[in-house]
């Protein structure tokens, strides 16, 4: 990893044009088309999945869950009942933020690391730069918290972003759950997948950008993941997701958890549920924040198509050591979606 230039400083000088490896002059020259409008990703009703598995309401609602992880890779999670938690680490992120460069580089990376604050990978020095500050850490499992890391400034940071972790986590662990269901696999080969799931939370800091049409917030990528659990900050647009070949806008949607299927589950479903491309996009006029707590297996996890999934059509992808994939996606160019067609 190379030293990259802090951007939200670079913002601040108001530069009326971009330094070049900001200028992502290939990605809006290739003829992909963007969908004007935003759209609704599918909605799913957390308080009805985990009411009365017996009820209709439960049926349909697992039906809409089992839907939406086919045919999108995204959906947005209501009545989730983690708010408290989801605010408090909103405004915990908003106010790190703020704090001047100096107090934020208390908790800077270490050359070569990805925890702490600062920007993602650079594996050369011919390589686009995201329009992007971030704040990474790794708070699961709890035995290996890299606690120097942990903002003691603002006063509630800690506290915010411990219980948002454990309610993340309590959540995705719940919608494996109902996956395994859906999926009708047997639960114990499925949860030998997570049962020891790590989690990494990246806070995201988009500054306004003086040629947003130029620049990518996050270029194109999917996520090496079971699920993605994300959190819109603030009502400012930016994440796209790639739909039948065109960048689809989501509508920002800061009360409720966005979750995205990653390659992690791609590849244990055989295919059947799909890790979409995204990327988020800047704006001239407005800064933008996110957070991405990203659930992965654990090292040691060996990933492959479970058994009752290649009974039909055999297995589409490798079984690989999750350490292995781990290190190639963090090795890898940022040029799209690659990683899970290594493991076919
Ligand atoms: C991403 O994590 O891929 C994009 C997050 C965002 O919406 O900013
Ligand atoms: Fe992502």
């Amino acid at each position: 990893s190379l030293p990259v230039e802090n951007v939200q400083e670079l913002a601040s000088k108001k530069l009326t044009a971009l330094p070049p490896r900001y200028i992502q002059s290939e990605i809006k020259t290739d003829g992909e088309v963007c969908v004007k409008d935003s759209l609704q990703i599918p909605a799913i009703d957390m308080s009805k999945l985990v009411a009365g598995t017996g009820s209709d309401e439960h049926q349909t609602e697992m039906l809409k869950l089992h839907q939406a992880c086919k045919d999108w890779g995204f959906f947005q999670l209501t009545n989730h009942g983690a708010t408290t938690a989801v605010e408090n680490m909103k405004t915990a992120t908003k106010e790190f933020f703020q704090l001047p460069l100096e107090e934020k580089m208390v908790y800077a990376q270490l050359p070569g690391g990805l925890e702490g604050y600062g920007q993602s990978f650079v594996v050369s020095e011919d390589q686009k730069l995201d329009w992007c500050d971030m704040f990474y850490v790794c708070p699961i499992p709890v035995s290996t918290r890299n606690m120097k890391f942990w903002p003691k400034n603002p006063a509630s940071f800690r506290s915010s972003l411990e219980e948002f972790s454990h309610e993340m986590q309590k959540t995705c662990i719940s919608l494996m759950e109902f996956t395994a269901t859906n999926l009708g696999v047997k639960f114990k080969e499925f949860a030998s997948m997570y049962v020891e799931c790590t989690q990494a939370i990246r806070m995201n800091y988009y500054p306004p950008c003086a040629q947003p049409e130029k620049a990518m917030g996050i270029t194109p990528h999917s996520d090496g993941t079971l699920f993605t659990l994300l959190v819109q900050v603030n009502e400012v647009e930016g994440l796209q997701v790639r739909k039948d070949g065109k960048w689809v806008p989501i509508k920002p949607l800061p009360g409720d958890i966005i979750v995205n299927v990653g390659d992690s589950m791609e590849i244990i479903t055989n295919g059947e549920y799909k890790s979409i491309e995204h990327r988020a996009v800047v704006n001239s006029e407005k800064e933008r924040l996110s957070i991405a707590a990203f659930h992965n297996p654990s090292v040691e996890a060996k990933i492959g198509p479970l058994s009752d999934l290649v009974k039909e059509n055999g297995a589409k992808y490798k079984t690989v050591k999750f350490e292995d994939y781990i290190k190639q996606f963090l090795g890898r160019k940022p040029d799209g979606k690659s990683m899970v067609d290594t493991v076919k």
